[in-house]
């Protein structure tokens, strides 16, 4: 097993760029099954997850290159319809492939999904939308069979779910008339993915809002498209850089994907500076707890930071209440957070953290990858060494994310441990 070692105290300074966004290169690359040309999507960060995905796109008789940060795809030959367990097995993210491979192919033969065990995650709200544009689904025995030509429909989702909205964005640009979907999910990969379909002569309308509007039927061509910046990954770090009282600059962030974790840190007495190329957050002095996080679906603040969030209260002066909103087992992080001296209390969903002047060097395990971030975070800022295990995890969302920290100024390696 792979671990960090971090030696804590340093404050985090300098500047580091942002890439492609996971949430958003994963979906991109399910959409590419619909496209009969190659496309080449820049800026794409070498993640485990996206290495996964490209296994996935390959077993379906897809070509795939990387070089670089570029990838192409060329998904002319996609024939094969049954998706290979044991890779599905490791992503959450091979549901996405469902709507596209059925869409295109007129039937697909998948498992249930793996991925991070932070909740049930049920894709009752994929199917249902794809049942809604005509397929035929048959879930027995952790199989899930579709079969059927789309066609455009009327879908309602009961949560805004982004996964289920990609799937059925997918499904509908390939099904023939139109589709609506209400309640869709708002978050920026949604808007990411309309824009790359519509780049490659698509019709999709009103992403970034509930509704979304989908002309089928279009014949996609090749594209070249570069993902939207990692929302997620730069506000781990500017939190990273604020839990060590440091300055740190992340290039290419939007901040206007990031209003609500940019308004807590501001909040927790944070200088956030906002550029034209990037946003800046300096930390002077300990960070003030702030009166609530309530993580929802976008525009409100993200589950996917909720941990991170977490390791910055646990070292503010006074406390804070986090509810957690979207997933139903995200708090694994609280334990581990507590090993290294953290005073969190958790009831359900709701974590009250007591900020503590100081964490101190722990030895503690990452259980989900957002969680793990944290773990990192609060051990940058703690006195003395830890070691965070399991950061397998950590890579499957974070390239290399030790050298992005030590660009900083961390003190972190890389090292094996057994297990
Ligand atoms: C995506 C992100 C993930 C993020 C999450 C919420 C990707 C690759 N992953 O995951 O990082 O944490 O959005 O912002 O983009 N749900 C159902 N039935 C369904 C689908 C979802 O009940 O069919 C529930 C889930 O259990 C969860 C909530 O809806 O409680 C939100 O899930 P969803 O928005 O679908 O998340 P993902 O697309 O899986």
């Amino acid at each position: 097993m792979e671990a960090y070692t971090i030696q804590g105290g340093n404050p985090l300074r300098g500047e580091v760029s942002t890439m492609g966004a996971k949430n958003a290169v994963l979906p991109l690359l399910a959409a590419c099954v619909l496209v009969r040309q190659p496309v080449h999507l820049s800026g794409c960060p070498d993640l485990s997850d996206v290495r996964n995905m490209l296994r996935l796109l390959e077993s379906l008789g897809c070509s795939t290159r990387r070089q670089g940060t570029e990838l192409y795809i060329d998904a002319s030959d996609a024939q094969e319809h049954v998706m290979p367990e044991n890779i599905s097995k490791l992503m959450r993210s091979s549901i996405f492939m469902l709507g596209p491979v059925l869409a295109r192919l007129g039937r697909a033969d998948f498992t249930y999904p793996g991925g991070c065990e932070i909740g049930l995650r049920p894709i009752d709200l994929h199917l249902q939308g794809l049942r809604a544009l005509g397929a035929h689904i048959e879930e027995a025995h952790g199989h899930i069979l579709c079969s059927g030509k789309l066609t455009g429909g009327s879908v309602h989702l009961d949560y805004p779910s982004v996964g289920a909205t990609e799937n059925v964005m997918m499904a509908a640009v390939y099904a023939q008339g139109d589709t609506v979907i209400h309640n869709a999910a708002r978050e920026p990969e949604i808007v990411d993915l309309s824009n790359f379909l519509n780049a490659c002569g698509g019709f999709v309308h009103g992403a970034g809002s509930g509704t979304i509007r989908i002309r089928g039927g279009a014949e996609l061509h090749g594209v070249e498209y570069a993902p939207v910046p990692d929302r997620i990954t730069a506000g781990t770090l500017l939190l990273a850089g604020a839990a060590t009282q440091g300055d740190v600059f992340v290039r290419g962030a939007r901040p206007q994907d990031m209003q609500a974790v940019l308004a807590k840190l501001h909040e927790a007495g944070c200088d956030v500076r906002v550029y034209e190329d990037g946003v800046r957050a300096q930390m002077r002095g300990r960070p003030r707890a702030v009166r609530r996080v309530e993580t929802a679906p976008f525009p409100g603040f993200p589950t996917d930071m909720q941990a991170q969030m977490m390791s910055l209260l646990a070292l503010s002066r006074g406390t804070s209440v986090v509810a957690e909103n979207v997933f139903e087992n995200r708090m694994q992080h609280v334990a581990e957070l507590m090993r290294m001296g953290a005073d969190i209390q958790v009831s359900g969903r709701i974590a009250v953290v007591r900020g503590v002047e100081q964490l101190t060097g722990a030895r503690v395990t990452t259980r989900d990858l957002r969680g793990g971030a944290a773990l990192c975070i609060a051990a940058l800022a703690a006195q003395g060494e830890s070691v965070v295990e399991n950061i397998a995890l950590i890579d499957r969302g974070h390239e290399r994310l030790e050298e992005t920290l030590r660009a900083l100024g961390a003190n972190i390696t890389r090292i094996q441990i057994d297990e």
